[in-house]
Parts: structure tokens; sequence; C-alpha cells
């Protein structure tokens, strides 16, 4: 055999043996425990129970609320201002379950298996505006989601002021 082609034989049995050494580590057959990876840590999901609030931590957006604290009274008048942005707020973040007059009867109520509460409705007037705070912070578990992410607290207290005009 031509001693070059013997060279580049030999060579490429090398690189394959390289290969297969490297896909070994890449496909878990030599498993080693690095350092982290962030796929499989534990998280916290999008609208699930938001996180608990680390003791010393510095709440950014003013007072932080949690329930062990009692429901806090409503801090924001409901005028013009906030009423507007309260509606519009609602339009994007509740109409889709509850629907535009808070009937419950969004477009996709009919496809949940709890029905969306119907704000305008008794039980509503018997929940304090610091209860329907901690509804939309927190959601209800397994029927409605946690809003604490798309709304600040001062636009989850403008949706409570809206609610409240729903009748
Ligand atoms: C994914 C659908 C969905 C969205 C979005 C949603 N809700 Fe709800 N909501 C529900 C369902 C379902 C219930 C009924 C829960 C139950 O049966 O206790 C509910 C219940 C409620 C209640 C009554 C809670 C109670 O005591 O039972 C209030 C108040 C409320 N929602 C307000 C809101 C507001 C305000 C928004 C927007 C910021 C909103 N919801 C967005 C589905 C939704």
């Amino acid at each position: 055999m031509n001693p070059a082609y013997k060279r580049l034989t030999i060579a490429g049995l090398f690189l394959l043996i390289a290969l297969v050494v490297v896909e070994m580590f890449a496909y878990d057959v030599i498993k080693i425990s690095w350092v982290s990876f962030m796929e499989i840590q534990p998280a916290f999901q999008p609208m699930y129970h938001p996180l608990p609030v680390p003791t010393d931590a510095i709440p950014v957006e003013g007072v932080a609320f949690s329930l062990d604290l009692g429901v806090p009274p409503n801090p924001i008048s409901a005028d013009q201002t906030s009423l507007q942005r309260g509606n519009e707020l609602f339009q994007i973040n509740c109409v889709v379950c509850h629907g535009t007059g808070g009937r419950g009867d969004g477009p996709i109520a009919s496809k949940l298996l709890n029905k969306p509460f119907d704000l305008t409705s008794f039980p509503i007037h018997s929940i304090t505006d610091g209860g329907i705070f901690f509804v939309i912070s927190t959601g209800v578990p397994g029927k409605m989601p946690a809003l604490n992410e798309n709304l600040t607290v001062r636009e989850r207290w403008d949706v409570v002021n809206y609610v409240r005009t729903l009748k």
C-alpha cells in the first residue's frame, strides 16, 4: 500500500475514535454531572403561583403584599385616569375569559372546565378590593392564572377599580 494512504487511514481511524468518544459524552453514554443545566433547575413558570418574597428583599414596586399580612386596603382612588387604565388593562388581560362586560362569557370561556366568574353578579360585591387584588395577583389555583407578572401593582389596583364599575 502506498505509505501516504496508510498514514491517511491511520489518521482517519484516530479521528473516528475521537468522534465516537465525543459523541459518548454528548449522548450521555458516559455521564458527567456538569456544573448545571439551566433547563432542569427548579423554575417558576409564567402564570404559576408567584415566587414567595425572599426574606429581607426590598420590593421595588412599593409595599409587598402577602396574604399573611392581611388583605390590603385599596390605595388608588377610582378617578377618571385609574378607571380608563383599568378598562384598557381589563380588555387586554381579562376579557378572553370574563368577557367584555365581565359576565364570564369571554371567547374561550366555553372551552374552560371551570367557568369564569360573572364579575357583575352578587358574590363579587362581597369580596373587598384587596380580595380582588389578591385574586388577580395569585389567581385561583387550577382555575384562573396568576397575573402578577402581567400587571404591576398599580395596574392591578386600576383593574380592581374598573371591575368595581361592572354592574
Ligand atoms: C384564563 C381565564 C381567566 C383570565 C384570563 C382571568 N380570569 Fe378571573 N377567573 C377565571 C375563572 C375560571 C374563575 C372562577 C374561579 C372559581 O371558580 O373559583 C375566575 C374568577 C375570578 C374572580 C372571582 C374569584 C373568586 O373568589 O372565586 C375574580 C374577581 C376574577 N376572576 C377577576 C379577574 C380579573 C380582574 C382578570 C384580569 C386581570 C381575570 N380574572 C382574568 C378565569 C380567568
